[in-house]
């Protein structure tokens, strides 16, 4: 499973790249306003920092104005993903922009029937959003499910793209039902590598090897 990094901090994303831990990023307009910065600005900074795929949302509504916002933010960098919401009009976009071959992202997803039309439309990715769904008290992995059975069916080529995952518990679950990638908060992605018995092991194997008394270099 791909990991993408789900923030505009770049300084997270150069960190977490140091670790070879980023396949791509993705953003919304909700973490570019936290970020403070400048939307392209940010987006060609992150571009410059990773290889990968880079998510960037269109903010308006209908086609037109959606295929010139697309149009403006694919010219950044040739690395960058057009994000559009699960509505009508995205996927006539996406449907256009992927017949152009500009990748894309259809977000919002929260139903099996809205990942199919994606898949349909030619989505390079589906976003399901797990964490919003739990947030309801319904299970998000189950759309994780779903989505992967269909798309298995008629062996759509749409990659799974595990959405508003929130805790390490939804990581595994969502490699479990076989998402292609999840885009994970940078904290949960350091989380991933902590374990008690890890750090109590290190302890006790670094008490008994300074009794030794030996040196490796
Ligand atoms: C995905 O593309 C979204 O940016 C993100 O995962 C949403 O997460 P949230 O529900 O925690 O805001």
């Amino acid at each position: 499973m791909k990991f993408f990094v789900d923030t505009a901090i770049v300084s997270d994303i150069v960190e977490l790249n140091d670790y070879g831990l980023v396949d791509g990023v993705t953003t919304n307009p909700s973490l570019i306003a936290k970020s403070g910065r400048d939307f392209k600005e940010v987006i060609a900074e992150i571009c410059n920092t990773v290889s990968g795929p880079v998510s960037a949302e269109i903010a308006s509504m209908d086609f037109d104005t959606m295929m010139a916002e697309a149009g403006c933010l694919s010219r950044i960098a040739p690395n960058v993903v057009i994000k559009l919401p699960l509505t009508l009009d995205s996927l006539k976009a996406c449907r256009k922009l992927s017949d152009k071959g500009i990748k894309t992202n259809v977000t919002l997803c929260f139903a099996a029937n809205q990942a199919l039309l994606a898949a349909k439309a030619g989505a390079t990715y589906i976003s399901p959003f797990i964490g919003r769904l739990d947030d309801l008290n319904l299970d998000g992995m189950d759309l994780i499910r779903e989505i992967r059975a269909i798309y298995d069916s008629y062996d759509f080529k749409t990659e799974i793209l595990a959405a508003s995952i929130r805790t390490a518990n939804h990581v595994k679950e969502a490699a479990k039902e076989g998402a292609d990638v999840a885009t994970i908060p940078p904290a949960v992605i350091m989380s991933l590598a902590n374990h008690t018995l890890t750090n109590k092991g290190l302890d006790q194997f670094a008490k008994d090897w300074e009794a030794t008394g030996q040196s490796i270099l």
